[in-house]
């Protein structure tokens, strides 16, 4: 191999930017030093629904050092919402203190801008707010009737499902939930923005920088152009930060009122009620299957809840369309609104808590039927995606459940609770994962310059690396296609002013990124092919091509979007989970023992960085089961879980023994690199196999998440 192979697409570099991380160097959004910088701080409601009556900000605006006190009083006018309820898309406008009406507890009411953090803080404190309040709703049981279908697309149907329960010989009909759970992204939400003529520029933590500069531009209704974002590294996301959240519009108005930059961070507790959630999720399956194991009817209805003023939902029964070859299908979603903050984007979202419930009830049917929950699932395995009418492009969800089953030693599964080791129980579960792999139009730039006979390249393009490796792996893909040792390439993301790209957030990063740097590349070679004419060679390198020109730098664009066959096709990823626990017979306490995750996800760029996205997946997947909740007080509507000592995560020792297996696959229709996403396949359906070993383990079928240990007594 030689030093570029070594460093190309497929094999385990080293992040990039792993020494700049590990060494602080690397800059994230709050840690720009910016000149003359003041700092703003958000004031929280304290009441979940009503209004504003009066607001007393004099003490604030005593206060040394404090320059401004905004509310709904003195707040410049932004574009609201309709009228109608609003659906909370990745670019909605984020508007802040346009009325005095409260529609959820922590609600902004009042912005404190200060010279120092600790000042505007400080100020927070001292805002008296006077309200009128109503009575809040905050339970989904007592505002049932309210429930309304949020779009067209929330339901589907194919064939018969009544007569398909009509045919089964054994039918699960069961109710699973899944809590309000939040992101949590070690980094805060921060930015620092700079209001200057007619237009802003930014440090802000965000995922898709065309997005978030589209819903800036709209909510103060000025020219996209005038707005620039830079965010080089985000630390982490996880959904949280594919939209604006108010926080930036409190920090924009601020600057744009007091004519300097201002620092904006919102604090964890904050992180709670004003930076988006995952939906409490209500769902209910209804199976059916003949005798010998042939699914004949699959039903799933979810009810959720959204904001009063902004709608959003995961679509849970996305995944009961595709998985299953049953001819009779029905999916529903149902929102009521409540008084509580709008739900958002929460790493797969629809499938991760929609796996949960499909996973289970599959399982519990298996069991229904005295049949083996792999046979069963392989019984009803299909190439066709039923719900849409596609075929898959590439689907290997069999040798996903088979490879697994080996290497996880699968045949030593005994009948539930009759594996025993002193007082330990001993339980194996599986479950089948899927993720949609979308690949989206990309645009990307490079630029070589010849130095000392050598070619060194730069990649610029608007997408972020949330975490994951991006910078790593558009290294090794510009590696491929220029042929320069990645040594030779600065990867540069995160400024909204380079080519753009559709941003880090539902699996389609790695598959439109690389892409894009793929067609710049390609481009540029042609292009340095055209200046040398007929001087050219095939073999030419980038180095060779430029002497011969004459040219001491040169530039290239490229744009990658899907193809055809990729719209004729269904294009997902596919996986198994194994998973093994030991349930203490007496406390409930358990633990999990290992998991085995296999995953074909096309073309994988980077082992390394691939390995550690399923890794972080599995772990919030088993934080679904073993802990995360976010509590409601029932009668005032705040979150009672606050801190991250409430709000509990998995740590390494919850997670023992973790092997993952990438299928060697190169899925061309998905895209020319054949690549697919991976970050959101990783946590789909782990609590599943987690729920099912427990039961493999105990006899007892866990339905809700968490699953504490109490449940298990
Ligand atoms: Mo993802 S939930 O689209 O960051």
């Amino acid at each position: 191999m030689n030093i570029i192979e070594a460093s190309g697409v497929g094999q385990s570099v080293d992040r990039i930017d792993g020494r700049l991380k590990v060494t602080g160097m690397a800059k994230y959004a709050s840690e720009f030093p910016v000149k003359n910088v003041i700092y703003a701080q958000g004031v929280n409601s304290t009441i979940a629904k009503g209004r504003i009556i009066a607001i007393d900000t004099a003490e604030a605006e005593k206060l040394p050092g404090v320059l401004k006190v905004i509310t709904y009083k003195n707040a410049e006018k932004l574009k609201n919402y309709e009228k109608e309820l609003t659906s909370f898309e990745l670019e909605t406008v984020a508007p802040v203190f346009q009325t005095n009406e409260i529609h959820y507890y922590g609600q902004y009411v009042a912005c404190v801008v200060a010279e120092t953090f600790e000042q505007a803080q400080y100020g927070c404190s001292l805002v008296k707010v006077m309200y009128e309040e109503d009575k809040a709703d905050i339970h989904m049981d007592k505002n049932r009737g309210k429930a309304f279908k949020p779009d067209k697309e929330a339901d589907y149907s194919r064939g018969d499902m009544d007569k398909g329960m009509r045919d089964a010989s054994a039918k699960v009909e069961e109710t699973y939930t899944t809590p309000i759970e939040h992101q949590h992204p070690m980094e805060l939400h921060a930015a620092i923005v700079s209001w200057e003529k007619n237009g802003v520029k930014m440090y802000a933590s965000q995922q898709i920088l065309a997005k978030a500069k589209k819903s800036i531009a709209d909510t103060f209704m000025i020219p996209e152009t005038n707005v620039q974002i830079i965010v080089p590294y985000v630390g982490g996301g996880f959904g949280s930060k594919l939209n604006i959240f108010k926080h930036v519009t409190m920090a924009v108005m601020a600057s744009k009122m007091l004519g300097r930059p201002v620092q904006i961070t919102v604090t964890r507790q904050q992180m709670f009620t004003n930076t988006g959630m995952r939906q409490f999720d209500e769902q209910k399956m209804r199976l059916g299957a003949t005798k010998s194991g042939v699914l004949t009817a699959l039903g799933h209805y979810t009810t959720s809840h959204c904001a009063t003023n902004l709608q959003y939902y995961e679509s849970c029964g996305n995944v009961s369309k595709m998985l299953y070859n049953t001819p009779n299908n029905e999916v529903t979603h149902r929102l009521i609104p409540l008084n509580i903050q709008v739900p958002n984007s929460m790493r797969a979202p629809g499938e991760a808590t929609g796996s949960f419930a499909l996973e289970s009830a599959i399982d519990e049917l298996a069991w229904k039927l005295n049949m083996d929950p792999i046979e069963f699932r392989i019984k009803n395995d299909t190439q066709t995606d039923l719900g849409a009418g596609k075929p898959f492009s590439s689907r290997l969800l069999t040798e996903c459940l088979r490879i697994g089953a080996d290497k996880f030693g699968w045949d030593k599964r005994k009948a539930p609770g009759t594996n025993k080791k002193g007082n330990w129980l001993i339980g194996y579960g599986v479950s089948a994962a899927s993720r949609r792999a979308p690949y989206m139009k990309t645009n990307a730039r490079v630029i070589v310059e010849l130095k000392d006979g050598k070619s060194f390249a730069t990649i610029q393009m608007d997408g972020t690396d949330i975490g994951t490796g991006t910078y790593t792996i558009l290294g090794q893909t510009a590696s491929d296609y220029l042929k320069i040792p990645i040594e030779n390439i600065t990867v540069e993301l995160g400024d909204s002013d380079f080519p753009v790209t559709p941003g880090s957030g539902g699996s389609w990063g790695a598959a439109s990124y690389s892409n894009g740097v793929r067609k710049a590349c390609e481009n540029l070679i042609s292009g340095l092919q055209q200046k040398a004419g007929g001087k050219a060679g095939n073999s030419d390198s980038v180095a060779g091509l430029m002497t011969k020109s004459k040219l001491s730098t040169f530039t290239a664009e490229g744009t990658a979007e899907p193809s055809e066959a990729f719209k004729n096709h269904s294009v997902f990823s596919f996986g198994a989970n194994f998973t093994e626990v030991w349930v203490d017979k007496d406390t409930g306490m358990y633990r999990i023992k290992r998991m085995v995750n296999v995953a074909s996800a096309g073309k994988i760029m980077n082992p390394k960085t691939a390995y550690s996205q399923v890794i972080g997946g599995l772990t919030m997947g088993a934080g679904m089961v073993i802990a995360e909740q976010s509590k409601i007080e029932p009668n005032y509507g705040n979150f009672i879980t606050r801190t991250l000592a409430d709000y509990h995560v998995p740590v390494n020792l919850d997670l023992a023994n973790v092997d993952v297996v990438f299928l060697p696959e190169e899925d061309k229709i998905a895209n020319e690199m054949g690549v697919k996403g991976i970050g959101e396949l990783g946590i789909t359906s782990v609590a599943a196999s987690i729920a099912n070993a427990i039961f493999n383990a105990t006899g007892k079928r866990m339905r809700h998440l968490p699953i504490t240990p109490e449940k298990l007594i």
